[in-house]
């Protein structure tokens, strides 16, 4: 019956009274898993809460794309009560969808020749020098037409939800101009309209200095015209900046801070990807929903997301492979009890990868992340990055059925296998989607 692709089955109701007639337009509301494995609690977990626990022989029921009870099906509470036919089973764990909280779609085109060039002995920096990178990037979207845009990216969206990836981010930041910015802004709105899954858009036009502009008057245009008209016109939902030597700097990020502020919208902050920027500490000082990166987070960096309440440390650790980086420090972040979060980073240039199962086996395998902390990070915790976490992250009374079953029953199976998609189903608000 499951494995038959018709994914209609009797609804509790119509279970219990016995008068189901099996109408094809009844969703389904309740399965039995060996395995539910979910954050539970207050967003974000931290230190020892931000490993997900493990409900053995467990029971999700959901109505109206709801959830309303997610535990062992042993106590399944009064009116519940449903026995664990053939049919209602899963065979594989139950985990929440995916929440990918940085990446940089809508983009345009592929830069493998940069990959190349790299593995060659070019860096990052010295192609970005040289007109390549996010610059090349730039003028690959403003030469293709919005139809072609979203004909490239819209399948990619799907392909994430495959993988398991029922939330996501998109940013601008290869928009490059006023108008860019804005297109591609209206872009991401129109592509998260296109997708299944829920999108929330990030304004980073500080991505780099756009020919033709001083650093200064780059930042003072993205603040004086780009971000408020963004804002006012309901475009955007954060704020970002790229922190670096080749790209903006504290007193950038400071005014570009303050012109969130006056917009109402979270900052987030590229932080110390390539270098030491000491941008960790700067975002926490300003507030910053979220620092990522963090490759070479300084030691007061670190500390200071460990004993940070409102910003999150957001993890890349395949965009660290892809350009053999210095590892982030991760465990110190864990241990010491940052709001940890892994995402894909999912561009042409650092990351092209998107994947979240993926982005979690390099995170167990390069950073030491336990497959119970890597769940919760990349699903509450980057839930609570993105202003989500009322509705989804984590398998709760009252939160969306977001939910993903895994071909196996022990989430140690997502990262020991790489480049396997461990994603059997994808649902979404109780529906089955992939
Ligand atoms: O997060 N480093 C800055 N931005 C991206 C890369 C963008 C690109 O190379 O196109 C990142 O890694
Ligand atoms: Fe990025």
């Amino acid at each position: 019956m499951r494995e038959g692709g018709l994914h209609v089955r009797k609804s509790i109701d119509g279970l219990r009274s016995g008068s189901f007639e099996g109408d094809p337009g009844v969703i389904e509301d309740v399965l039995f898993a060996a395995a539910l494995v979910t954050p539970a609690g207050e967003a974000p977990r931290r230190g020892a809460g931000l490993a997900a626990s493990v409900v053995r022989d467990a029971a999700l029921v959901w109505r109206d794309g709801l959830i309303v009870y997610a535990g062992p099906a042993s106590a399944l509470p009064p009116g519940l009560e449903v026995e664990a036919t053939d049919e209602l089973v899963v065979h594989g764990a139950v985990v929440p969808g995916f929440v990918d909280c940085h990446t940089h779609l809508p983009f345009f085109g592929w830069r493998a020749d940069e990959f190349e060039a790299r593995l060659a002995g070019r860096t990052y920096r010295d192609l970005q020098g040289g007109g390549g990178g996010i610059l090349r990037s730039a003028r690959l979207l403003a030469d293709a037409s919005d139809e072609h845009v979203l004909d490239f990216c819209v399948p990619l969206a799907e392909e994430m939800l495959a993988h398991g990836t029922t939330a996501l981010e998109l940013k601008t930041g290869y928009g490059l101009s006023v108008e860019g910015e804005l297109r591609q802004a209206r872009l991401a709105r129109r592509l998260a309209a296109e997708v299944p899954q829920t999108a929330v858009v990030t304004l980073l036009s500080c991505h780099a200095v756009p020919e033709g502009y001083e650093r200064k008057e780059w930042v003072e245009t993205v603040c004086t015209e780009i971000l408020p008209v963004a804002a006012s016109e309901g475009l955007v939902d954060a704020v970002d900046i790229y922190v670096e030597d080749i790209a903006f700097d504290l007193n950038d990020l400071a005014r570009v801070a303050e012109a969130a502020t006056a917009a109402g919208l979270p900052l987030r902050c590229h932080a110390d990807q390539l270098g030491d920027s000491a941008a960790a500490e700067a975002a926490v000082r300003e507030g910053a929903r979220s620092a990522d990166h963090l490759n070479h987070a300084n030691t007061a960096g670190v500390a200071a997301l460990c004993a940070a309440e409102a910003t999150g440390a957001v993890l890349l650790p395949v965009s660290t492979l892809f350009l053999r980086a210095d590892p982030a420090p991760a465990r110190d972040l864990v241990d010491g009890g940052a709001a940890v979060s892994i995402a894909t980073d999912f561009n042409p240039g650092t990351s092209p990868t998107l994947s979240l199962p993926e982005a979690i086996g390099v995170a167990a395998s390069l950073y030491r992340m336990t497959p119970g902390e890597a769940l919760t990070a990349a699903t509450l915790n980057p839930a609570w990055v993105l202003g989500l976490d009322d509705s989804v992250g984590s398998l709760e009374r009252g939160k969306r059925a977001d939910f993903v079953v895994l071909d196996a029953d022990d989430v140690a199976m997502i990262p020991y296998r790489p480049g396997h998609n461990p994603v059997r189903e994808v649902w979404l608000a109780g529906r089955r989607v992939a």
